[in-house]
């Protein structure tokens, strides 16, 4: 076959890439002529067509053609494009097997480096590491040197993993193996160091860089700037912005929006608005303009910091520029302002959209309809969604969802039923997902039957009961306190997967299998850190530690979290030491977090060991963790029941500048503290500076004036109380009840008696046994028409009351009715189940989704080439 013949060959073949089986007949009656032979580029074409056609008895035909073909070396041509592109189509093991034929058949003569790579990148792309170690060993072993290339995929995929170590010494290596480390190298490194918050060695990396003959571009410079900002080295951010500049390489837009990015995402939100003026302002320091991006960014950093008035200058100021006009920007500002329970503000900018011709998306609808189902506003989601269809725009799984799970956690079964309904009606089926919201609404009432059903139903119509839907099980039986049922269910699922759940007893469930489905669903960490948690919460800590061997030997690798339950366990249990242990091990390969101090400085707290709170503090500097307010809250107690109320006032001053606000607890410790040790001067002074500091008025008054009260400190009590009425303070919390009748036993009938009728004359509604004590007290002093007049005052009050509690009472009464409806209709919402789970799932994108999702757990780890060290979790326990 000719040059021009071939190209033809796969010309043909692309134009017939929609009738793949006549590609396959076509290509083959070609090449049943023993002297042609293909072109590696139509064996290409041809296996692309087969791949994404998923004709995959055909590929393995085409590879057993071609693994006979004459002559050898056009049969080995061959073969390596047949597996380059296998590789490339994403069918990774049809690859490998045509890869190991082409080893065996040609043993003298190793397949390209470019094969090779193919392969190396769709491992690295499924996150098969095993296959990578094996390839790269027999790359190696066939005395190829892996070319740069090579050397930046593995080091991009070390990166990935976390593992930066190997990356490095990959990185290293590659001198000696006669390749040079170009600039892609560098970057990918830096990058990877910068995104485990390791960019002083990402600028070591940089200032290397012209030892190579590489020098640093404007990528390379940006991933840093970003990384220094995100590690809160702000200073050194601004260095190397210098450097950058004395390199001849002008920061660019990019570098200022990954800078103002970075320093949003770690809620350095004024420092950022300030680059982002500096930008602004353009005085003279030659400075990039801000783009939509940089506005985008800035907007949303100023809306997840709570800064709301700025966000919304900036939106007025955009809308004035005339650049408020994505549906991005909408986004954005309609997430801040859900994010901070401005619901009502964001459906009017959902009208503002709509009016202003800028189409809200279905994304726009969500944000919204999510902010009011958190907030329980369950009709008013709904009536979102109406509007979202009056706008013609279709809800999707995930609104439905969303509005399921706000049905389902108010336990309004019978709404959710409606909603699955109109669901299908709208042709929007629902998935696994849908189905394990209702699983685990039905699990969380105790509705097991139900539950139990539901699972049977969803294996039966083939919604592949996943890891998800396992751990929500697990979750249950740990709720329900059937601990070890969970545990034997877990140690099933490494054998039969999901059919471990058969285990629950009951005999329908004994049908639900995965092991055919091919991916069978084992343990994650999730059902790790539920068992281990509930493990630690029974005080079985052993047991808990040996999960914990378990799952590590089982290469699932651990998390933040996960650590964190153990050093919640052992703080609870008083076992200090242990937990710190607990701490080192978690530092070797996972960044501690606030959360973690926080549990420290909390078991610290209960043995009273202050000194060592302060440093754990100070470790936490330098560490760059952020201490936040249960930090210092904790040190604040800890100093407070050690009698150093001083220093922990003084620690005001610190946290402010550490951009933790002190809130009403920090200042109800202090008070307390100093009203036990009986500096009344210190606690008011505590109190006033509280009241110019923090919002909650009402919480601090009534702390207060209780204080006083027990404190005996009557006249002080009564005056705060009188305040308190003028400036409208909510008293519901206030003991004034105890007040006027202490004021009674006092011989102050007439304080008490006209603290009473202010109270009534401004229109509070108070407690009508509060006045039982004056009515007393004025009938017996003989003041009979003072003594009827306030008595008709009180049975006012008490009707009052009675009125608004009648209502609760109503409500509660309706509500129970409403269970019993559900009740009765809880057949009909099983057969809708029934029916629904009857439908096949339309929406494969949930699932990606979900799989997604789920992945981000990563549970592959090259560490299979080395098998962890577990021995560690021994020195956990104290041994004396
Ligand atoms: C104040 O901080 C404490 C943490 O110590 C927290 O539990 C509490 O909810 C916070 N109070 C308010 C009103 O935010």
């Amino acid at each position: 076959m000719g040059i021009s013949k071939r190209t033809h060959l796969s010309k043909t073949l692309l134009k017939n890439t929609k009738n793949p089986s006549f590609s396959w007949h076509f290509f083959k009656h070609l090449i049943s002529s023993p002297s042609s032979n293909p072109s590696p580029q139509s064996i290409s074409s041809i296996t692309q067509i087969l791949a994404s056609a998923q004709m995959l008895s055909e590929i393995d035909e085409l590879h057993h053609l071609l693994l006979h073909r004459q002559p050898p070396e056009a049969s080995r041509l061959s073969l390596i494009a047949l597996a380059q592109s296998s590789a490339k189509s994403g069918l990774l093991d049809k690859a490998l097997s045509q890869f190991q034929s082409i080893r065996t058949r040609f043993p003298a003569k190793p397949p390209p480096i470019r094969l090779y790579n193919a392969l190396l990148e769709a491992s690295v792309k499924e996150n098969r590491p095993e296959f990578i170690s094996v390839l790269y060993k027999d790359m190696l072993a066939d005395g190829f040197s892996p070319d740069t290339y090579t050397f930046n995929l593995l080091i991009g995929f070390f990166c990935e993993l976390g593992h930066l170590d190997d990356a490095r010494k990959l990185f290293d290596k590659m001198p000696l193996k006669g390749c040079r480390p170009n600039e892609f190298s560098f970057g990918i490194l830096a990058r990877g160091y910068c995104r485990a918050r390791l960019s002083f060695q990402a600028l070591e990396l940089l200032n290397g860089m012209r030892d190579f003959r590489c020098s640093p571009n404007q990528v390379i410079y940006n991933t840093l700037i970003s990384g220094f900002c995100k590690e809160g080295r702000i200073d050194e951010a601004e260095r190397l912005l210098e450097q950058m500049r004395n390199d001849g390489i002008s920061p660019n837009v990019v570098t200022f929006n990954s800078r103002i990015s970075a320093l949003c995402s770690v809620g350095e939100i004024q420092e950022a608005c300030r680059v982002f003026r500096d930008m602004q302002k353009d005085n003279g320091m030659d400075l990039p303009c801000p783009n939509i991006v940089t506005l985008n960014v800035m907007l949303d950093g100023f809306c997840k910091g709570g800064m709301l008035e700025e966000a919304e200058d900036l939106v007025k100021s955009m809308k004035k520029d005339g650049v408020f006009t994505e549906p991005k920007s909408y986004n954005i500002w309609l997430a801040g302002l859900v994010r901070n329970g401005k619901l009502l503000e964001a459906r009017l900018v959902l009208e503002e959209m709509v009016e202003k011709g800028v189409k809200p998306n279905t994304y726009s609808y969500n944000i919204v309809i999510d902010g009011l189902c958190k907030e329980g506003m369950i009709s008013e989601a709904k009536s979102v969604m109406g509007l979202m269809r009056s706008n013609r725009v279709i809800p999707d799984t995930v609104t439905y969802s969303t509005l399921l799970h706000g049905y389902c956690s108010k336990r309004k079964v019978l709404d959710a039923n409606r909603l699955l309904h109109d669901m299908m009606r709208d042709g929007c089926f629902p998935n696994t997902i849908t189905c394990n919201i209702l699983l685990q609404s039905l699990w969380k009432e105790g509705r097991i039957l139900e539950a139990e059903k539901l699972l049977q139903k969803m294996n039966e119509r083939g919604y592949g009961l996943d890891i998800v839907t396992c751990n929500i099980v697990i979750d249950g039986l740990c709720r329900r306190g059937k601990l070890d049922k969970a545990i034997e269910i877990v140690d099933g699922m490494w054998h039969h997967g999901s059919a471990a759940l058969g285990d629950l007893g009951n005999a329908f469930l004994g049908l639900v299998d995965d092991t055919y489905s091919g991916n069978k669903c084992l343990p994650d960490l999730v059902t790790y850190s539920t068992i281990i948690n509930a493990l630690c919460k029974a005080g079985r800590l052993d047991e808990a530690k040996k999960k914990f061997i378990e799952m590590m030997g089982k290469k699932v690798a651990p998390d933040p979290v996960i650590y964190n339950i153990f050093i919640h366990g052992f703080c609870k249990h008083g076992k200090i030491s242990s937990a710190f242990r607990v701490l080192k091990d978690m530092e070797k390969s996972c960044n501690p977090t606030t959360r973690t101090y926080n549990l420290l400085i909390q078991g610290l707290r209960s043995k009273q060991q202050i000194d060592r709170i302060h440093d754990l503090i100070n470790e936490m500097q330098q560490k760059g963790v952020c201490p936040d307010i249960f930090t210092y809250n904790s040190l604040i107690n800890a100093l407070c029941e050690g009698g150093r109320m001083r220093e922990a006032a003084s620690l005001f001053d610190e946290m402010v500048q550490r951009g933790v606000f002190p809130n009403v607890s920090s200042f109800s410790l202090l008070i307390k503290a100093f009203f036990k040790a009986c500096d009344f001067g210190a606690a008011q002074e505590t109190f006033e500076i509280a009241l110019s500091v923090c919002g909650q008025k009402d919480a601090l008054y009534s702390l207060m004036f209780n204080e006083l009260h027990n404190g005996g400190r009557v006249s002080e009590a009564k005056e705060l109380l009188e305040i308190s009425i003028e400036r409208s303070i909510d008293i519901e919390g206030f003991s004034y009840g105890c007040l006027i009748e202490v004021l009674c036993k006092e011989d102050r009938l007439e304080d008490a008696h006209e603290l009473l009728n202010k109270m009534i004359d401004n229109g509070y509604i108070l407690d009508p046994a509060s006045f039982m004590a004056v009515v007393d007290g004025l009938g017996k002093v003989g003041k009979k028409r003072e003594a009827d007049k306030l008595a008709d005052k009180m049975m006012d009050m008490a009707t009052h009351r009675e009125e608004s509690n009648h209502m609760v009472a109503k409500r509660r009464y309706s509500e129970k009715e409403s269970s019993h409806r559900q009740l009765s209709e809880d057949g009909v919402g099983e057969s809708n189940w029934r029916s629904i789970l009857h439908r096949d799932d339309g929406s494969g994108l949930a699932m990606k989704v979900l799989k997604r999702t789920q992945k981000g757990w990563g549970q592959g780890s090259v560490l299979s080439l080395q098998p962890r060290k577990n021995d560690f979790v021994e020195d956990w326990e104290d041994t004396g």
